[in-house]
């Protein structure tokens, strides 16, 4: 009789810590398919940093890691001057050698990208970043800031990193002023800066 229980109790105790090993890793695969995505914010800004404002703000958010794109060569302080130089290299696609970024692509799942309106285009330097990265497998965010004159900005990011593998979602343009007295004025409504972060804080993998 005592055999039999204490058979019965070994039997109980198997199937149940069996069970519980069965269960585990079923949880775990659950748990994977639902991480959060690691991001990496990368942007050029030039003028009154504008993007770069756009940038600190998602990355205060939702977290992930922050890269500011700088030319090896440096844009002339005289704005005007800058202005028309961007002018001449936007027309002619120039693609300026950027500095190292000092981060590793492969480490992230989404990248979300900024870029001032240059010549209703994207600026040079971010031309550069889409144009000569491998987005395989990646979510690009593109964004941009713009003066009231967005031109094709958002379309050409979208069209560059499609180009270069990457599946693009989420993508939003940050008008600012053109009055040269305050070029840092947000004229796009704090509250649609505001959930468009959300938006990207709640999307997970
Ligand atoms: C070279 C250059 C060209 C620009 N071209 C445009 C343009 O075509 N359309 C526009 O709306 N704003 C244009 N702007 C204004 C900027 O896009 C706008 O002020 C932006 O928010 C600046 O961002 P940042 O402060 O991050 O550089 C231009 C600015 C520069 C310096």
């Amino acid at each position: 009789m005592m055999k039999r229980l204490i058979g019965m109790a070994i039997l109980l105790f198997t199937c149940t810590v069996g069970l519980q090993a069965c269960s585990l890793p079923q949880k775990k695969t659950n748990q994977a398919t639902k991480k959060d995505m690691k991001t990496l914010i990368v942007y050029f800004s030039f003028t009154a940093g504008n993007t770069k404002t756009i940038a600190e703000k998602i990355q205060k958010e939702i977290g992930g890691d922050i890269v500011r794109l700088e030319t090896v060569k440096p844009y002339p302080k005289d704005y005007e001057t800058a202005v028309s130089q961007g002018q001449h290299e936007v027309e002619r696609r120039y693609k300026p050698e950027l500095k190292p970024l000092g981060v590793d692509l492969k480490d992230y799942d989404r990248i979300i990208v900024g870029s001032p309106t240059w010549w209703y285009k994207m600026a040079p330097a971010v031309l550069t970043f889409l144009s000569s990265n491998d987005f395989t497998g990646k979510e690009v965010v593109p964004f941009m800031t713009n003066a009231g004159w967005p031109g094709t900005v958002i379309k050409d990011m979208t069209a560059e990193a499609k180009r270069h593998g990457a599946t693009v979602s989420d993508a939003h343009e940050f008008r600012f002023s053109s009055n040269s007295t305050h070029y840092d004025k947000m004229e796009t409504p704090e509250s649609e800066l505001t959930q468009w972060i959300n938006q990207l804080k709640n999307k997970r993998l």
